[in-house]
C-alpha cells in the first residue's frame, strides 16, 4: 500500500464553483481519491479556499464590501456545495486560516534566511490616481508573447504565459483605466533561471513518458524560452504580510502563498485526526499529485516546484494531470459574465441528481482538448445512457428477482457458454477500469464502467428470462444468478464515479451486509459475489428521465444572461441633433389608460389597443407583444404621442404612439407617471 497526497487547485473565493471547475479539477480528483481509498491506500485529499489575490480585492471594490466579506460569503457557498456534491476532501481549509498564515510565513522566512531570494529595488507599474502599485490582475495590457490585448500583469489567459507586469505592452490600470507610471519599490525575487536546467531534466526529460502531453508541451516551451527571476512579494494590503525586515506594507504574491495552502490544509487535517502531517509532504515514498486546470500549469510545474526545491525538505509532484477547459453552449465559461452553470444552483435545480452531472462531466471531460458542455448533451447522457442502459439493467434484475423468487438470489445451475464468457468478462473490468484511472483517463474509465452495464443489459436482452420462465425455470435461475453478479460488480465499481448511485444500488442489493464480496479484487477473482439464498431489497429507480421542460428552463436562464450582458455592455446612443423649443412643443404627449387589447393576428410583435387619452378613446397598434400579453396591459397607464399622423399597420389604422423604453432584461417598459394622473394630462 502506498501513501498519496492528492491536491485539487484551491478555488478563488471571488465567486461560486461552476461546471468548468468541476470537470477540470474536482470530479477527476475525487474519482482518483475514492479509487485509491478503495484499494486500501493511505490518502490525504486536500483543498481549501484561495482567499488572497487581486480577484478578491476587485470583487470587493465592485460590490462595495470588504475582501473579508467577499471570502466569507463564497467560502461558505463553495464548501457546502462541494460537500453536497459528494467531493470527499479529507480537509477543506482556507488561506485566511491562522495555520496557513503561519505556514506560508515560515516558508518565506526559510527561503529568505537561506539566501534563496534576490532582493531588488526596481521600477514597477503605479496608478497615480488610485495611489497604488499595479500588479497581476490590477493591470491589463498586450501579451508580449501572443499579442492578446487583455493579458493580466502576471499571466496571459490566452496563451498561458506567465510574465512580469512590466513586460506588458500598452499597460492600463484595471482600477482607473489610466496609463500607469513607473515607481521604484523593493521586492524579493525567486531566481527561476537558476532552476531552469534542473526543471528540464526533471520534467522535460524525466517525465516525458508519464506526464500528459499538454502539460509537457507548456513546460518545455517556457523552459526553452528561458526563465527569469519572478517577484514573490507585492505592494498590496490584502494578503499575508511579508515577514522579514523591510517587508512592511507588502504581502506575499498570491501564487507564492496559495500552493503552500495544500501543506497547511494537510497540517490542519492531521492535527484534527491525531496524525503526523510530515510524511505526506516529506517522505520520498509519498506520491504527490496535483489536479489543476491548464491555466495553472506554470504555477504547479515551475514556480511551486522551484519553491519546494529551494526549501529542500519537500517532495515533488509525481504527476500534474492538468485538464483543458470546458466551454458552455459554445462560449467560454466566465464568472464575471455569469456565463456558467453554478454548482450550488444545479444542486437546487436538480435535487438528488449529483451523479448525473458527475457522469455528464466525466463522459465529456476536457482531458486532451477543450470541450463543450451543452444541456442537450446532458439530457441525452442521462436519458439514453444512465436511464436506458445502467438503470434499465438494474431495474430488470431487481424487479425479476423479486417477482420470480421473492427477492432471494437463486442458485445457478450449469453455466452455458455465454454465461461463462459473460462472467469471465466481468472479472476483467476491475483491471480495465483501474488501468484507465491510474493513467488519469477518467473519461475512458467511465466509458468502461458503462460497458459493464451494457454487458449486463445485453445479457438479459439476449437470454430473455421473461420468455423462458414458464418452460425452463431452472435455466432462468442461472440467468438471474449471473445477472445479479453483474449488478453487484456494478455497485462496487461505480463507487468512485457515481457514488450516490453506488450507495443506492448497494442498498437495493443489500450488498453492504456481511459475507458479501464487494472489493475490486473480489470482482476480479471470485465467481460469486452475491451468494444464492441472499435476500435483496425492492426495486427503486436509480435514474429518472430528464424532461425537455427542465432543459428548456436552463437554456432560458442562459439566454437571459446573454441578454443582460448585451444590455450591460450596450453603448448609450449619442445625442441627436439640437432642436428648438418650438420643435419640442409640437409634440403632443398625453397620459392615457389602455382599456382593451388584442393580438394582431399572424404577427409576433403587435397588439391592437384601445386607449383612453382623455381627448377621446382611440385605436393604437403597438409593437409590445413580445414583452406583454393582451391581458397584462389592460388598465395600464401609458404616455401617448397623440398628434402623430395616423398610419395603417397590418390593415389597422393606428392613431398615435405609446412611448416605451428598453429594460435590463431585454424587454420593453411603459413610461408611466409616478403618481395618480388623469387621462388627457399632457407631458411637457
Ligand atoms: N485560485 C487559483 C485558480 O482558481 C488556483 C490556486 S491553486 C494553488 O486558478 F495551488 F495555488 F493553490
Ligand atoms: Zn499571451
Amino acid at each position: 500500500m502506498s501513501r498519496y497526497t492528492i491536491t485539487s487547485a484551491l478555488p478563488y473565493t471571488n465567486g461560486p464553483v461552476h461546471i468548468g471547475h468541476l470537470a477540470g479539477v474536482y470530479v477527476p480528483s475525487d474519482i482518483y481519491a475514492r479509487y485509491l481509498r478503495m484499494q486500501g491506500h493511505d490518502v490525504a485529499f486536500v483543498c481549501g479556499s484561495d482567499e488572497h489575490g487581486v480577484p478578491i480585492t476587485l470583487k470587493a471594490k465592485k460590490e462595495g464590501i470588504t475582501p473579508q466579506q467577499v471570502v466569507d460569503k463564497y467560502h461558505t457557498i463553495i464548501k457546502n456545495s462541494f460537500n453536497e456534491f459528494g467531493i470527499t476532501f479529507d480537509n477543506y481549509s482556507r488561506t485566511s486560516a491562522p495555520v496557513h498564515h503561519e505556514t506560508a510565513s515560515e516558508f518565506f522566512k526559510n527561503l529568505y534566511e537561506n539566501d534563496k531570494f534576490i532582493e531588488k529595488v526596481d521600477e514597477q507599474l503605479y496608478d497615480e490616481e488610485a495611489n497604488q502599485f499595479l500588479a497581476d490582475r490590477f493591470v491589463i495590457g498586450t501579451c508580449p508573447k501572443c499579442g492578446n490585448e487583455e493579458s493580466y500583469g502576471d499571466q496571459c489567459e490566452k496563451c498561458g504565459t506567465s510574465h512580469n507586469a512590466t513586460d506588458l505592452i500598452n499597460p492600463k490600470s484595471a482600477i482607473t483605466g489610466n496609463v500607469p507610471s513607473l515607481k521604484q519599490t523593493k521586492h524579493w525575487f525567486l531566481p527561476l533561471d537558476k532552476y531552469e536546467s534542473w526543471l528540464r531534466e526533471w520534467i522535460v526529460e524525466g517525465h516525458k513518458n508519464d506526464w500528459k502531453s499538454n502539460v509537457l508541451g507548456q513546460v518545455k516551451s517556457w523552459v526553452d524560452d528561458g526563465l527569469r527571476p519572478r517577484a514573490v512579494t507585492r505592494d498590496l494590503d490584502w494578503g499575508i504580510p511579508v515577514p522579514v525586515e523591510g517587508g512592511e506594507g507588502k504581502v506575499l504574491y498570491v501564487w507564492f502563498d496559495a500552493p503552500i495552502g495544500y501543506i497547511s490544509s494537510t497540517k490542519e487535517w492531521a492535527k484534527e485526526n491525531g496524525k503526523d502531517w510530515e510524511p505526506y509532504w516529506k517522505d520520498k515514498d509519498t506520491k504527490l499529485v496535483h489536479f489543476i486546470g491548464k491555466d495553472n500549469i506554470v504555477f504547479h510545474c515551475i514556480i511551486f516546484p522551484a519553491m519546494l526545491k529551494a526549501h529542500g525538505d519537500y517532495i515533488l509532484p509525481e504527476n500534474v494531470p492538468a485538464n483543458e477547459f470546458l466551454n458552455l453552449e459554445g462560449n467560454k465559461i466566465s464568472t464575471s459574465k455569469n456565463w456558467a452553470v453554478w454548482l450550488h444552483e444545479y444542486l437546487e435545480d436538480f435535487p438528488g441528481k449529483q451523479d448525473v452531472l458527475r457522469y455528464a462531466l466525466t463522459a465529456n471531460a476536457p482531458e486532451t482538448k477543450d470541450n463543450d458542455f451543452t444541456w442537450k448533451d446532458f439530457q441525452t447522457r442521462n436519458n439514453s445512457e444512465l436511464v436506458a442502459i445502467f438503470g434499465n439493467f438494474i431495474n430488470r434484475v431487481v424487479v425479476l428477482t423479486n417477482k420470480y423468487y421473492d427477492g432471494i438470489v437463486p442458485t445457478a445451475g450449469e453455466f452455458s457458454e455465454v454465461d461463462e464468457e459473460t462472467l469471465a468478462k466481468v472479472k476483467e473490468y476491475p483491471g480495465i477500469i483501474a488501468n484507465s484511472v491510474e493513467r488519469y483517463r477518467f473519461r475512458e474509465a467511465m466509458g468502461e464502467l458503462m460497458n459493464l452495464a451494457r454487458l449486463g443489459n445485453k445479457y438479459l436482452a439476449d437470454e430473455e428470462p421473461w420468455k423462458q420462465v414458464k418452460e425452463n425455470p431452472e435455466r432462468v435461475e442461472t440467468i438471474m444468478n449471473v445477472a445479479l453478479q453483474i449488478a453487484t460488480a456494478l455497485a462496487t465499481l461505480s463507487e468512485p464515479f457515481l457514488p450516490f448511485t453506488s450507495e443506492k444500488l448497494k442498498g437495493i442489493l443489500n450488498a453492504g451486509s456481511s459475507g458479501i464480496e464487494n472489493s475490486w479484487s473480489a470482482i476480479a477473482e471470485k465467481e460469486v459475489l452475491l451468494p444464492s439464498g441472499h435476500q435483496i431489497g425492492k426495486a427503486e429507480l436509480l435514474f429518472a428521465k430528464i424532461e425537455d421542460k427542465d432543459i428548456q428552463a436552463q437554456l432560458d436562464k442562459l439566454e437571459a444572461t446573454k441578454v443582460a450582458n448585451e444590455i450591460a455592455n450596450k453603448e448609450v446612443e449619442p445625442q441627436k441633433d439640437i432642436i428648438s423649443f418650438d420643435d419640442f412643443t409640437k409634440l403632443d404627449i398625453r397620459i392615457g389608460t389602455i382599456l382593451e387589447a388584442e393580438k394582431v393576428p399572424k404577427t409576433k410583435k403587435l397588439l391592437k389597443l384601445k386607449v383612453d387619452v382623455g381627448i377621446d378613446t382611440r385605436t393604437i397598434v403597438s409593437g409590445i407583444a413580445e414583452s406583454f400579453s393582451a391581458e397584462d396591459v389592460i388598465g395600464q397607464k401609458v404616455s401617448v404621442l397623440v398628434n402623430l399622423a395616423p398610419r395603417k399597420i397590418r390593415g389597422v389604422e393606428s392613431q398615435g404612439m405609446i412611448l416605451m423604453t428598453d429594460t435590463m432584461d431585454g424587454k420593453l417598459a411603459f413610461i408611466e407617471p409616478e403618481r395618480e394622473v388623469n387621462n388627457g394630462e399632457s407631458v411637457s
